[in-house]
């Protein structure tokens, strides 16, 4: 159902996910203030902005983080309101938030985790064998080794394997949309290939795509449709994937001069 949803915005051109003078505070403290964006179905596009901006406030507001309290404005994904649904339910709706997911469970395999997450988003419960063949499927698409899937869930993950499960996941819960927070810890250029090349296989079959990061070189592999500048907690300018090239050269200094001043 989810997938005809999508087609169906696709080809209305609408946007899957469409945000709209987002205000969130955590505390007392404001920190996105009026933020607007669309991202449509099928689309890879890149949210920029320097450390503080409240990229990662975005994302946490976005998954229903309970310490992010949004205080005004509206998302709407697929045409639904989901600032009122429960962080479970915005995922059945197909947003994919890839750490919305607990850390490392003890004693549970990947292979396992991944059916749980599965069978959490379908109506019915997909069989073991079927799922055994989705999951092979999936690992010879990104070419990863089958061994990978009996690992225990993050226990002792490399950063390189840990984006490896981040994309595993994606590949066989098949989201609409996938909001990717990548900060720059753990993004060794091993990590930041597998992302990469994970994101561009999938975008083939149509997902859409949010990479939130300040890193211009994760950019390099995978090239955006669209480009957002994230400047304390508003989105200042949008453009094409040129835009990348020109925050590498020119860097955020620019804009945010430009806040200083209308807020002098
Ligand atoms: N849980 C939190 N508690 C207190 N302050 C926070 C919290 N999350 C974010 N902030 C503050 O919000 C601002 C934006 O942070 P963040 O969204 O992490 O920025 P970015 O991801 O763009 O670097 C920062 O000033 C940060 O200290
Ligand atoms: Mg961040």
């Amino acid at each position: 159902m989810s997938a005809t949803n999508g087609q169906m915005s696709a080809a209305n051109g609408q946007p899957t996910l469409s945000i709209r003078g987002l205000h969130v505070a955590v505390g007392d403290v404001e920190i996105l203030r009026g933020l607007d964006l669309d991202v449509p179905c099928g689309e890879v596009h890149a949210l920029m902005g320097p450390n503080g901006s409240g990229k990662s406030t975005l994302a946490n507001a976005l998954m229903g983080h309970p310490d992010y309290e949004v205080t005004a404005g509206s998302v709407h994904f697929k045409g639904q309101a989901v600032l009122d649904l429960e962080t479970d339910e915005r995922a059945r709706l197909g947003l994919f938030l890839a750490f919305q997911y607990p850390a490392e469970i003890p004693g549970v395999r990947v292979a396992s985790f991944l059916r749980m997450a599965l069978n959490a988003r379908r109506s019915e419960e997909i069989s073991v064998m079927a799922f055994r063949r989705l999951l092979l499927d999936k690992m010879k698409m990104l070419k990863m080794a089958p061994r990978f899937a009996e690992r225990y869930l993050n226990e002792g993950f490399s950063g390189g394997e840990k984006k490896r499960n981040e994309i595993l996941q994606l590949a066989v819960l098949q989201p609409d949309l996938a909001i990717l927070d990548e900060t720059d810890s753990g993004l060794d250029i091993d990590a930041l290939r597998i992302v990469a090349d994970g994101v561009n296989t999938l975008r083939a079959s149509n997902l859409g795509v949010l990479v939130i990061t300040h890193y211009q070189r994760l950019l390099n592999y995978i090239v955006p449709d669209r480009v957002h500048v994230l400047i304390d907690g508003r989105v200042v300018e949008s453009g094409g994937k040129e835009l990348v090239h020109r925050l590498e050269a020119e860097g955020y200094e620019r804009y945010e001069d430009a806040v200083s001043r209308q807020e002098a």
